[in-house]
């Protein structure tokens, strides 16, 4: 006879103890502790076994199950090399107001244009206020089909009656398993608890693969990736992806985080307007277009974003110190490497930054977070510091390491060619590069006190 083992797990966050008390020991919320009657696990694993399931030789599994089929939305069918994959699972996840909804549509009304049909579960939204959005990206095709609940029970029912061959499910964090019952909390938990979160994206995904539809659901993602949810889906789903930008920019990025059906390094690049998302052809048109030159602090980087360059405006700005502790401010920028750059400064080019206060930021929404930031983070500080302002057709790329030297990086061509195309014609890179593209001088530098000084904002220059 199987054992059966005694557990408690709380319905918040899914921790287990074997002891019922109060108040979860994990995430102190009270009363959160349900008695669990599990069998042991190892019974249930060696009772569940199925012996029909035998290994096959690799080589003979049939590649073509794994086609994507393009979604008619070009920037979301780059990222995903092709487009989505029958039976695939597909987490999309972003701050909250960052466009998820908003592209998932896009995608769904191209589909159902594209004369498929395909199924929005809209959990957060009405059928009138989805209807609303839709007016603003276009005409609604009639194979574009819309469900406005929140029970995962009911979606999967409407997936095995309606033949639909893409299913959105808006928001994973808003769909329950099991009934609410009134006054009592829900056995599974509130929608949105880990637990819920979990149960729900292991039906989805389990429907995705049974009946061979792609599934996409979207999850909301705080900026310091908490808020539980999606970070635990992650290992789940097929692909991850990942919208990002700045609220108040209109710039959006799409990258994959996680794919298993192709390469993750391509970058999907969209505009906000007012009919929707559009894809930007030049970002570079859009993240330097009201680029102020001649002022000191600020320099242009070519960033990488996945595979593609992007020429990002750097800015620092610094002042007395106001408190008793220096204060440091970043933007769009790893806080941690702008302390390391700050302490290689003070360090090594005698720059007097660790008694002021320093402010950093990427222009236009942009996240650089990348070690090739540190010259030109180095380079801007030092300008902001002396008050001399730095070429305005200079970039600057290279990794800055704590002795003060300067390092290679990545995709240096690349990030190169992209600056030649922009119009820039000089660049401050690693000694060690190769020669560079026609049209751009390179000024190859050892240290970055030897870059300091090649424009005058390092230790000799007078502080500003
Ligand atoms: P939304 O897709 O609802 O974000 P999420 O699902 O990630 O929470 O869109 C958020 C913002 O986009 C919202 O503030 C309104 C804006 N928006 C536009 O600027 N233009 C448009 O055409 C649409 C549909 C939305
Ligand atoms: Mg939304």
């Amino acid at each position: 006879m199987p054992r059966t083992v005694r557990r408690h797990r709380c319905i918040d966050c899914g921790a287990t103890a074997a002891q019922w008390v109060g108040r979860c020991p994990t995430c102190g919320e009270w009363n959160t502790l349900v008695e669990e009657s599990a069998l042991d696990p190892l019974v249930r694993a060696v009772n569940d076994l199925d012996l029909s399931a035998m290994p096959v030789p690799l080589s003979s599994v049939d590649v073509a199950e794994a086609e994507a089929v393009p979604t008619g939305v070009d920037e979301f069918d780059r990222v995903l090399t092709g487009g989505l994959v029958p039976g695939s699972a597909t987490l999309l996840g972003g701050e909250p107001g960052i466009g998820k909804s908003t592209l998932l549509l896009q995608v769904l009304i191209a589909r159902a244009a594209a004369g498929h049909r395909v199924l929005l579960v809209s959990a957060e939204e009405s059928a009138h206020q989805v209807r609303l959005r839709a007016e603003r990206l276009g005409p609604v095709p009639p194979g574009l089909l819309i469900l406005p609940v929140t029970d995962v029970g009911a979606v999967v029912a409407a997936v095995t009656e309606a033949d639909c061959d893409l299913v959105a499910v808006d928001s994973i964090q808003a769909v329950a398993v099991g009934p609410a019952v009134a006054g009592e909390r829900r056995a599974g938990g509130v929608p949105g608890s880990i637990t819920q979160v979990r149960e729900c994206a292991d039906q989805l995904v389990g429907l995705a693969k049974a009946r061979q539809v792609a599934v996409v659901l979207v999850g909301h993602v705080t900026k310091d990736g908490s808020l539980a949810g999606p970070r635990a889906l992650e290992h789940m789903v097929d692909t991850v992806l990942s919208f990002e930008g700045d609220r108040h920019h209109a710039l959006r990025l799409l990258v994959a985080v996680k794919h298993r059906f192709g390469p993750t390094g391509e970058l999907g690049i969209f505009e906000m307007g007012d009919h929707g998302l559009n894809r930007v052809d030049d970002p570079g048109r859009l993240l330097l277009g009201d680029r102020l030159t001649g002022v000191a602090g600020g320099i242009v980087l070519p960033a990488m974003q996945g595979r593609r360059t992007l020429l990002v405006e750097l800015q620092a700005l610094v002042t007395p110190m106001a408190q008793a502790q220096p204060k440091r401010a970043v933007v769009g920028l790893d806080g941690g490497r702008l302390a390391m750059t700050l302490a290689v400064l003070a360090r090594h080019a005698d720059l007097p930054v660790l008694g002021l206060d320093v402010f950093a930021s990427v222009a236009g929404g942009v996240r650089v977070t990348e070690p090739g930031a540190d010259l030109a983070v180095a380079l801007a500080v030092a300008s902001a510091t002396t008050g001399r302002a730095l070429p305005a057709d200079l970039v600057a790329v290279g990794e800055v390491g704590l002795a003060g030297e300067v390092r290679q990086v990545d995709n240096l061509a690349r990030r190169l060619d992209e600056a030649v195309r922009l119009g820039f014609s000089r660049a401050v890179v690693p000694a060690s590069s190769p020669p560079g593209p026609a049209g751009l001088e390179l000024i190859r530098v050892d240290t970055v006190v030897e870059a300091l000084q090649r424009f005058e904002v390092g230790p000799s220059a007078p502080v500003g």
